[in-house]
Protein backbone atom coordinates (compact mmCIF):
# COMPACT_ATOMS: atom_id res chain seq x y z
CA UNK A 1 0.00 0.00 0.00
CA UNK A 2 1.01 3.53 0.17
CA UNK A 3 0.52 6.03 2.30
CA UNK A 4 2.24 8.54 0.35
CA UNK A 5 1.08 12.19 -0.13
CA UNK A 6 0.01 12.12 3.56
CA UNK A 7 1.04 13.31 6.58
CA UNK A 8 1.98 10.84 9.75
CA UNK A 9 4.41 8.82 11.93
CA UNK A 10 6.43 5.76 10.96
CA UNK A 11 8.50 3.08 12.48
CA UNK A 12 10.52 3.18 9.42
CA UNK A 13 13.23 5.43 8.57
CA UNK A 14 14.25 5.60 4.54
CA UNK A 15 18.38 4.85 3.99
CA UNK A 16 20.53 7.79 3.28
CA UNK A 17 23.06 7.14 0.35
CA UNK A 18 26.77 7.47 0.67
CA UNK A 19 28.60 10.09 -1.50
CA UNK A 20 28.66 7.63 -4.73
CA UNK A 21 24.65 7.89 -4.40
CA UNK A 22 24.21 3.88 -3.39
CA UNK A 23 23.12 2.62 -0.42
CA UNK A 24 24.85 -0.18 1.68
CA UNK A 25 21.80 -2.53 2.83
CA UNK A 26 22.36 -5.28 5.56
CA UNK A 27 22.18 -9.07 4.49
CA UNK A 28 19.33 -9.48 6.17
CA UNK A 29 17.50 -6.71 4.70
CA UNK A 30 18.72 -7.42 0.92
CA UNK A 31 16.91 -11.03 1.91
CA UNK A 32 13.86 -9.85 2.66
CA UNK A 33 13.93 -8.31 -0.87
CA UNK A 34 14.31 -11.94 -2.15
CA UNK A 35 12.08 -13.20 -0.47
CA UNK A 36 9.57 -11.07 -1.54
CA UNK A 37 10.27 -10.56 -5.39
CA UNK A 38 10.66 -14.16 -5.34
CA UNK A 39 7.50 -14.88 -3.85
CA UNK A 40 5.24 -12.41 -6.22
CA UNK A 41 7.12 -12.85 -9.46
CA UNK A 42 5.47 -16.37 -10.10
CA UNK A 43 2.09 -14.74 -8.88
CA UNK A 44 2.09 -11.84 -12.22
CA UNK A 45 1.30 -14.60 -15.03
CA UNK A 46 -2.48 -14.18 -15.64
CA UNK A 47 -3.08 -11.49 -13.27
CA UNK A 48 -0.57 -9.11 -14.41
CA UNK A 49 -1.07 -7.33 -17.63
CA UNK A 50 1.48 -7.86 -20.28
CA UNK A 51 2.09 -4.19 -20.81
CA UNK A 52 3.47 -4.51 -16.63
CA UNK A 53 5.17 -7.84 -17.11
CA UNK A 54 7.23 -6.72 -20.05
CA UNK A 55 8.53 -3.30 -18.13
CA UNK A 56 9.29 -6.11 -15.77
CA UNK A 57 11.39 -7.50 -17.69
CA UNK A 58 13.18 -3.81 -19.38
CA UNK A 59 13.96 -3.19 -15.51
CA UNK A 60 16.05 -5.83 -14.61
CA UNK A 61 15.96 -6.04 -11.33
CA UNK A 62 18.53 -8.10 -8.78
CA UNK A 63 17.33 -10.71 -7.08
CA UNK A 64 19.36 -11.53 -4.45
CA UNK A 65 19.65 -7.70 -3.40
CA UNK A 66 18.11 -4.62 -3.30
CA UNK A 67 18.40 -2.44 -6.27
CA UNK A 68 20.30 0.73 -5.83
CA UNK A 69 18.40 4.27 -7.41
CA UNK A 70 20.74 4.84 -9.51
CA UNK A 71 20.21 1.68 -11.82
CA UNK A 72 16.53 2.06 -11.85
CA UNK A 73 16.97 5.63 -13.23
CA UNK A 74 19.38 4.51 -15.93
CA UNK A 75 16.27 2.45 -16.87
CA UNK A 76 13.36 5.16 -16.46
CA UNK A 77 16.38 7.74 -18.29
CA UNK A 78 16.65 5.78 -21.34
CA UNK A 79 13.05 4.84 -21.37
CA UNK A 80 11.06 8.23 -20.74
CA UNK A 81 12.93 10.38 -19.33
CA UNK A 82 12.12 9.59 -15.44
CA UNK A 83 14.18 8.98 -12.59
CA UNK A 84 13.60 8.00 -8.90
CA UNK A 85 14.03 10.52 -6.09
CA UNK A 86 14.94 8.66 -2.28
CA UNK A 87 12.53 10.31 0.01
CA UNK A 88 11.49 9.88 4.12
CA UNK A 89 8.49 7.22 4.10
CA UNK A 90 5.77 10.13 3.90
CA UNK A 91 6.25 13.57 2.03
CA UNK A 92 3.63 16.26 1.98
CA UNK A 93 1.27 16.95 -1.31
CA UNK A 94 3.21 19.69 -2.75
CA UNK A 95 6.22 17.97 -2.62
CA UNK A 96 5.05 14.61 -4.00
CA UNK A 97 3.45 16.83 -6.55
CA UNK A 98 6.82 18.72 -7.79
CA UNK A 99 8.92 15.44 -7.93
CA UNK A 100 6.02 13.98 -10.28
CA UNK A 101 5.63 16.86 -12.76
CA UNK A 102 9.43 17.24 -13.03
CA UNK A 103 9.48 13.20 -13.53
CA UNK A 104 11.11 12.55 -10.64
CA UNK A 105 9.39 9.02 -8.22
CA UNK A 106 9.55 9.51 -5.57
CA UNK A 107 10.61 6.65 -3.39
CA UNK A 108 10.91 5.32 0.14
CA UNK A 109 13.98 3.97 0.67
CA UNK A 110 13.99 1.44 3.82
CA UNK A 111 12.71 -2.12 3.07
CA UNK A 112 10.10 -3.81 5.63
CA UNK A 113 11.19 -5.78 8.43
CA UNK A 114 10.45 -9.82 8.46
CA UNK A 115 7.60 -8.89 11.01
CA UNK A 116 6.13 -7.12 8.38
CA UNK A 117 6.61 -9.28 5.96
CA UNK A 118 2.78 -9.65 4.10
CA UNK A 119 1.51 -6.57 5.20
CA UNK A 120 3.36 -2.75 5.82
CA UNK A 121 1.07 0.05 5.67
CA UNK A 122 4.01 2.44 4.85
CA UNK A 123 5.54 2.25 1.42
CA UNK A 124 8.81 0.76 1.57
CA UNK A 125 11.18 0.05 -1.01
CA UNK A 126 9.64 -3.25 -2.53
CA UNK A 127 6.32 -1.45 -3.19
CA UNK A 128 8.28 1.47 -4.51
CA UNK A 129 10.57 -0.11 -6.69
CA UNK A 130 9.07 -3.11 -7.99
CA UNK A 131 5.40 -1.84 -7.79
CA UNK A 132 6.09 1.73 -8.88
CA UNK A 133 8.87 1.81 -11.45
CA UNK A 134 7.72 -0.71 -14.20
CA UNK A 135 4.82 1.28 -16.05
CA UNK A 136 7.16 4.42 -16.08
CA UNK A 137 8.94 2.52 -18.62
CA UNK A 138 5.78 3.11 -21.28
CA UNK A 139 5.58 6.77 -22.77
CA UNK A 140 1.60 6.56 -21.79
CA UNK A 141 1.73 5.69 -18.09
CA UNK A 142 4.62 8.24 -17.61
CA UNK A 143 2.52 10.55 -19.34
CA UNK A 144 -0.14 10.35 -17.04
CA UNK A 145 1.66 10.51 -13.72
CA UNK A 146 3.95 13.40 -15.19
CA UNK A 147 0.33 15.73 -15.79
CA UNK A 148 -0.84 14.54 -12.44
CA UNK A 149 2.25 16.11 -10.70
CA UNK A 150 1.55 19.39 -12.84
CA UNK A 151 -2.25 19.73 -12.09
CA UNK A 152 -1.59 19.12 -8.57
CA UNK A 153 1.06 21.85 -8.30
CA UNK A 154 -2.46 23.71 -10.10
CA UNK A 155 -4.55 22.92 -7.46
CA UNK A 156 -6.14 24.37 -4.66
CA UNK A 157 -4.77 22.98 -1.69
CA UNK A 158 -8.61 22.09 -0.98
CA UNK A 159 -8.64 19.77 -3.55
CA UNK A 160 -5.47 17.48 -2.80
CA UNK A 161 -7.12 15.15 -0.93
CA UNK A 162 -9.58 14.62 -3.86
CA UNK A 163 -6.74 14.35 -6.79
CA UNK A 164 -5.47 11.64 -4.22
CA UNK A 165 -8.10 9.58 -5.12
CA UNK A 166 -7.30 9.65 -9.34
CA UNK A 167 -3.73 8.25 -8.23
CA UNK A 168 -4.88 5.88 -5.72
CA UNK A 169 -7.21 4.23 -8.03
CA UNK A 170 -5.29 4.27 -11.21
CA UNK A 171 -1.01 4.25 -10.24
CA UNK A 172 -1.60 2.38 -6.81
CA UNK A 173 -5.25 0.33 -7.72
CA UNK A 174 -5.75 0.38 -11.20
CA UNK A 175 -7.08 -2.82 -13.06
CA UNK A 176 -7.46 -2.85 -17.33
CA UNK A 177 -9.50 -4.86 -19.17
CA UNK A 178 -8.08 -7.21 -21.94
CA UNK A 179 -8.79 -9.61 -24.35
CA UNK A 180 -7.72 -12.46 -21.38
CA UNK A 181 -10.08 -10.68 -18.79
CA UNK A 182 -9.12 -8.23 -16.33
CA UNK A 183 -5.35 -7.71 -15.64
CA UNK A 184 -3.76 -5.28 -12.94
CA UNK A 185 -1.24 -2.58 -13.05
CA UNK A 186 -1.75 -0.50 -9.95
CA UNK A 187 1.18 -0.54 -7.55
CA UNK A 188 -0.32 -1.46 -4.30
CA UNK A 189 -2.13 -4.33 -6.06
CA UNK A 190 1.83 -5.28 -7.77
CA UNK A 191 3.56 -5.77 -4.88
CA UNK A 192 1.00 -7.16 -2.29
CA UNK A 193 0.17 -11.51 -3.20
CA UNK A 194 -2.69 -11.07 -1.76
CA UNK A 195 -4.54 -8.24 -2.97
CA UNK A 196 -3.77 -9.20 -6.61
CA UNK A 197 -5.26 -12.72 -6.24
CA UNK A 198 -8.14 -10.59 -4.26
CA UNK A 199 -8.18 -7.24 -6.95
CA UNK A 200 -8.38 -9.89 -10.14
CA UNK A 201 -10.10 -12.83 -9.03
CA UNK A 202 -12.49 -12.35 -6.21
CA UNK A 203 -16.05 -11.76 -7.12
CA UNK A 204 -16.23 -9.64 -4.16
CA UNK A 205 -14.86 -6.42 -5.10
CA UNK A 206 -17.18 -4.16 -7.55
CA UNK A 207 -14.72 -3.37 -10.77
CA UNK A 208 -16.04 -0.40 -12.01
CA UNK A 209 -15.45 1.07 -15.75
CA UNK A 210 -12.59 3.95 -15.47
CA UNK A 211 -14.46 7.45 -15.19
CA UNK A 212 -12.10 10.30 -13.87
CA UNK A 213 -15.25 12.01 -12.33
CA UNK A 214 -16.72 8.82 -10.46
CA UNK A 215 -13.16 8.02 -9.13
CA UNK A 216 -12.88 11.71 -7.37
CA UNK A 217 -16.70 11.32 -6.24
CA UNK A 218 -14.62 7.89 -4.19
CA UNK A 219 -13.33 7.87 -0.86
CA UNK A 220 -11.03 5.09 -0.18
CA UNK A 221 -9.10 3.51 3.10
CA UNK A 222 -5.48 2.33 3.27
CA UNK A 223 -5.63 -0.26 5.37
CA UNK A 224 -7.95 -2.54 4.08
CA UNK A 225 -8.75 -4.46 0.86
CA UNK A 226 -10.21 -1.99 -1.71
CA UNK A 227 -13.75 -2.63 -2.07
CA UNK A 228 -13.92 -0.99 -5.39
CA UNK A 229 -11.48 -0.79 -8.36
CA UNK A 230 -11.37 1.29 -11.58
CA UNK A 231 -10.85 -0.27 -14.89
CA UNK A 232 -9.54 1.12 -17.43
CA UNK A 233 -9.01 0.42 -21.12
CA UNK A 234 -5.49 0.52 -21.83
CA UNK A 235 -2.47 2.87 -21.23
CA UNK A 236 -3.80 4.37 -24.09
CA UNK A 237 -6.80 5.68 -21.95
CA UNK A 238 -4.26 7.46 -18.95
CA UNK A 239 -2.67 8.94 -21.71
CA UNK A 240 -5.64 10.59 -23.07
CA UNK A 241 -6.40 11.70 -19.56
CA UNK A 242 -2.90 13.44 -19.16
CA UNK A 243 -4.14 15.78 -21.96
CA UNK A 244 -7.34 16.48 -20.41
CA UNK A 245 -8.52 19.43 -17.56
CA UNK A 246 -8.01 17.65 -14.76
CA UNK A 247 -8.67 20.41 -12.41
CA UNK A 248 -12.17 20.91 -14.39
CA UNK A 249 -12.88 17.36 -13.48
CA UNK A 250 -12.63 18.11 -10.11
CA UNK A 251 -14.90 20.96 -10.25
CA UNK A 252 -17.24 18.35 -11.60
CA UNK A 253 -16.85 15.98 -9.12
CA UNK A 254 -17.31 18.86 -6.67
CA UNK A 255 -20.80 19.88 -7.72
CA UNK A 256 -22.19 16.22 -7.94
CA UNK A 257 -21.23 15.42 -3.97
CA UNK A 258 -19.07 12.78 -2.77
CA UNK A 259 -20.04 8.88 -2.77
CA UNK A 260 -20.93 7.22 0.41
CA UNK A 261 -17.72 4.99 1.26
CA UNK A 262 -17.98 1.27 0.91
CA UNK A 263 -16.31 0.50 3.88
CA UNK A 264 -16.79 0.75 7.70
CA UNK A 265 -15.80 4.28 8.79
CA UNK A 266 -13.70 4.19 11.61
FE1 LIG B 1 2.53 3.63 -3.77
Amino acid sequence: MSGKAKAGKSKYVSRQPDENGCIAYSPAENEVWRDLITRQIPMLPDRACKPWIDALDEMNFPINRIPQLKDVSAVLMDHTGWSVAGVSALIPFTEFFQLLANKHFPVATFIRTREDFDYIQEPDVFHEVFGHTPPLTDHRFAAFVEAYGKAGLAADPKDHAMLARLFWFTVEFGLVNTDEGIRAYGSGIMSSPGELVYAVESDKPERKPFDPVDVLRTPYRIDILQPVYFVIDSFDQLFELAQSDLLGYIKEARKLGMHEPMYEVT
